[in-house]
């Protein structure tokens, strides 16, 4: 396993579109280990692969809940219902947050790391990640979809008072 180079704002492969996987192959499970170390290493919720290069559909999410970490090839949401206003940032955007608009709930087709098809139903937080994760496949980026006047920068300072208030 090896903790990848998260690509930041500007980084051009962040908006391309990631192509279908045809295989779960060993090299996919690796390279999900290496998302779920890198996601771990940057205190992160969520991370897709063209995040660390890679244009494939292919993401990890995880909520440190008692489920453990998500692993999902080729996700497709099937449905979503109604809106929630969330306070959002990203990996590729090391300092910055705003409010957005998420679905409350979505429901998720994928194949797991053994290339099994996998149903998921995603309701608050997880329904957020899940459609955050989403966008990225397809090159779009949260700050794609802020609220107007809700962006903040925010300093490695705050940021660390913001996790003690949580
Ligand atoms: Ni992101």
């Amino acid at each position: 396993m090896a903790i990848r180079i998260v690509r930041e704002n500007g980084d051009e492969v962040l908006r391309k579109k990631a192509r279908e996987v045809e295989a779960v192959d060993d090299k996919i499970r690796e390279l999900l280990d290496d998302m779920v170390e890198t996601l771990h290493a940057y205190n992160g919720v969520g991370l897709a692969a063209p995040q660390v290069g890679i244009l494939k559909r292919v993401v990890v999410i995880d909520l440190y809940d008692d489920k453990g970490p998500i692993k999902l090839v080729n996700p497709k949401i099937v449905k979503q219902k109604g809106e929630q206003e969330v306070e959002e940032g990203c990996l590729s955007f090391p300092n910055q947050f705003a409010k957005i608009i998420r679905p409350a709930e979505v429901i998720i087709e994928a194949l797991n790391e053994n290339g099994k098809k996998i149903k998921i139903k995603g309701e608050g937080l997880l329904a957020q990640a899940l459609s955050h994760e989403l966008d990225h496949l397809d090159g779009v980026l949260f700050v794609d979809k802020i609220i107007p006047g809700t962006l903040e920068y925010v300093t490695e300072e705050k940021k660390e008072e913001r996790k003690k208030e949580k």
